[in-house]
């Protein structure tokens, strides 16, 4: 039988705390409006969800926090909607980098970044630079993020790069596709957390995605929190996870 060569990651070597968490912060909308509060108030309170995510995962060691704010669908929101979470993204990089930055923390910005206004282009290109050489915690955001954008602006760079494949394409593997990803600097995340009660991706990381362990809480993003993380990785530290193999090999390896 011919072997499918899988370029799906391998079992990380540290157990215990997954070296890289991918979450959709969903439910600010919810929040608000259980208050009788407008959405975008959800949307406020969540930059304090974001601040006490980041030093959590910081604190427990994780190396690369990814965290989903703005997806390529968002546009179709209302104009103040998003209007305003522009605000907010630009708000946020104003008053928090510096506190980013003395904690070690290098932060990285993934998306289609073009239709964004050139003053956040601008905040985002100097916040990357300033954190680029820091040696702790990678945090990512997505802004107008999509998965199906991502692997379709790789597909196109790498036949850029590499007419020959574009000739062949039978000769195309997976690992020539993967450098050219929005996210080739990190590991593909070991945990992905969906607050706000709905269990699906919404065209979030889909390609690193493939072997990802789902975890899916009710609650919404402005209350996720230290215990709520906590919960998160009780549940990852109990998941076996087996990439296509048998539980009896893993014991084996274990052995
Ligand atoms: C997530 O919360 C924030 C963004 C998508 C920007 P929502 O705004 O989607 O909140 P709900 O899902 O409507 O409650
Ligand atoms: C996903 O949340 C995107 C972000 C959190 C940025 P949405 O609230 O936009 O997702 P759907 O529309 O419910 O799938
Ligand atoms: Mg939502």
């Amino acid at each position: 039988m011919s072997q499918y060569q899988s370029s799906t990651q391998d079992v990380p070597e540290l157990h215990g705390v997954p070296r890289h968490i991918a979450i959709i912060m969903d439910g600010n909308g919810r929040w608000a409006t259980k208050r009788r509060l407008p959405r975008v108030a959800g949307h406020a309170k969540g930059v304090d969800a974001v601040r006490a995510t980041v030093e959590t995962c910081a604190r427990k060691g994780v190396r690369f926090l990814t965290l989903f704010a703005f997806s390529s669908e968002n546009w179709r929101r209302p104009a103040d909607e998003v209007s305003v979470l522009m605000r907010l993204f630009i708000r946020a990089l104003q008053r928090e980098v510096s506190s980013l930055h003395v904690n070690g923390i290098r932060l990285r910005v993934v998306g289609d970044l073009s239709p964004f206004e050139p003053k956040l282009r601008e905040l985002i290109a100097q916040a990357e630079r300033r954190t680029a050489h820091n040696p702790g915690m990678t945090l990512t955001i997505a802004a107008n993020y999509g998965g199906r954008w991502d692997i379709l602006q790789a597909m196109r760079a790498m036949l850029s790069d590499r007419p020959d494949l574009a000739a062949q394409p039978q000769q195309i593997e997976e690992a020539h596709l993967s450098p050219y990803l929005a996210m080739a600097y990190a590991p593909e995340p070991d945990l992905f957390i969906r607050t706000g009660g709905e269990q699906r991706i919404s065209n979030f990381l889909l390609w690193q995605l493939a072997y990802t362990e789902l975890h899916f809480t009710d609650t919404f993003w402005p209350d996720f929190g230290a215990d709520a993380i906590e919960a998160a990785l009780v549940s990852y530290g109990q998941r076996e996870r087996r990439f296509g193999r048998t539980s009896a090999q893993l014991a084996g390896q274990k052995a």
